[in-house]
């Protein structure tokens, strides 16, 4: 009698334990909490990032997101996901998501069409959905931040142009753009047209790069080196720093030397250590951290139902299809060797890179030339 009791009494101590061990795990792993943890409860903030082979989303979005939540609301939580530039793992994180209890979803979309369905769940169920950077079409969002992003296209198109006009250089551009998924990549794709268009420049071969992959990237430039010839273009158009770097490693593999001035966007590391070192001609800098905290501002707004002074964040509208959305529209920064001075010395006092990061090996020479270092 006695025993079976104590038996009784053993199993459900196990039983317990295991369940608070399960508790536990599950609130590590689907819980990044924006502060003590524990009670922000009705407080949840889902934050639904893209891709990973992009440094920007894990090195600064995600953390920049986190740290200003953290500071205007200690007892807000943070339901994070990457999706891995999957369309459909994104659908299943945001409805784990909606699930959880999140009360807003900041959503950068991997696929700005069908994010729409996604927006539909949550507006079925009152969540507010912030898009994040890539504008989400005809859908019915709540606000939109992003950069200027037909800007980008023109700042990084403008520069390449006019390097190889001050080169004396005529003949083909290759352009490497972003992925036909991403609605940013369309408005980068048609700002640079806007400029190459014109410019006397042809294009020699246009490629549009599934997932806004790095690997599909250098094999559209060994593609267009096998059609064009190693001499047969004078520049390389690519949409951001892992396409160009991308690009860059292709044309490397063919010795080709010395290599042609190749665009990029979003002053990853080893894109600005490129740029100072000769490699890559230039990248676009996008200072995250406006963009990350009027986004966790807004975010938290909505989670506290404060919706007026959300409103009163925006500062422009934009049309997605279905109506205009209040938005934040910031402005990106043209970044070469010639003007690193400057705007990578802005990267560092912004806190954005860090001079001992960036000034390692052969680029240290030119950091300490540049006053960087
Ligand atoms: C972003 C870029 C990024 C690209 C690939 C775009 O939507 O604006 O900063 O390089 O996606 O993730």
């Amino acid at each position: 009698m006695l025993s079976t009791r104590f038996a009784k009494v053993l199993r459900l101590f196990a039983i317990t334990a295991v369940a608070a061990i399960l508790a536990a795990a599950c609130s590590t792993t689907k819980n990044e909490s924006g502060g003590s943890g524990g009670s922000g409860g009705d407080k949840k903030i889902a934050l639904l990032l893209p891709e990973t082979k992009t440094t920007r989303y894990e090195a600064q979005d995600k953390p920049l997101f986190e740290a200003k939540v953290k500071a205007v609301c200690p007892d807000c939580q943070i339901l994070y996901s990457n999706a891995d530039q999957k369309g459909d793992v994104q659908q299943n994180q945001a409805d784990a998501a909606l699930t959880n209890g999140a009360k807003v979803l900041v959503l950068d979309p991997v696929d700005s069409a069908s994010a729409a369905a996604i927006v539909a769940k949550a507006k079925a169920k009152g969540v507010p959905v912030i898009a994040y950077d890539r504008l989400i079409l005809n859908a019915d969002i709540d606000y939109y931040i992003s950069f200027d992003n037909m800007q980008v296209g023109k700042l990084q198109a403008q520069a390449l142009v006019d390097e190889l006009k001050a080169k004396n250089k005529s003949g083909s551009i290759v352009m490497i753009n972003g992925a036909p998924t991403d609605n940013n990549a369309k408005l980068f794709k048609q700002g640079a047209h806007s400029v190459i268009d014109t410019s006397g420049f042809k294009i020699g071969k246009e490629y549009d790069t599934p997932d806004w992959s790095p690997d599909k990237a250098q094999t559209e430039m060994e593609q267009a080196i096998t059609a064009l010839g190693k001499t047969g273009f004078v520049g390389v158009y690519a949409a951001n720093d892992g396409t160009g770097g991308g690009a860059i490693a292709a044309l490397k593999g063919q010795g080709i030397s010395p290599l042609p001035p190749v665009t990029g966007q979003d002053a990853e590391l080893a894109a600005v250590q490129r740029v100072l070192s000769g490699e890559q001609f230039m990248t676009v800098y996008k200072a995250i951290k406006p963009q990350a905290e009027a986004a966790a501002q807004w975010a938290v707004d909505l989670a506290s139902g404060k919706k007026s002074d959300a409103d009163a964040l925006a500062t422009t509208k934009v049309n997605n299809g279905t109506k205009d959305v209040p938005s934040i529209i910031l402005t990106p920064v043209a970044v070469t060797k010639a003007n690193a001075k400057e705007t990578v010395g802005k990267m560092i006092s912004d806190g954005f890179l860090k001079a001992a990061d960036i000034c390692t090996g052969a680029v240290s020479a030119v950091c300490s030339q540049l006053g960087l270092a």
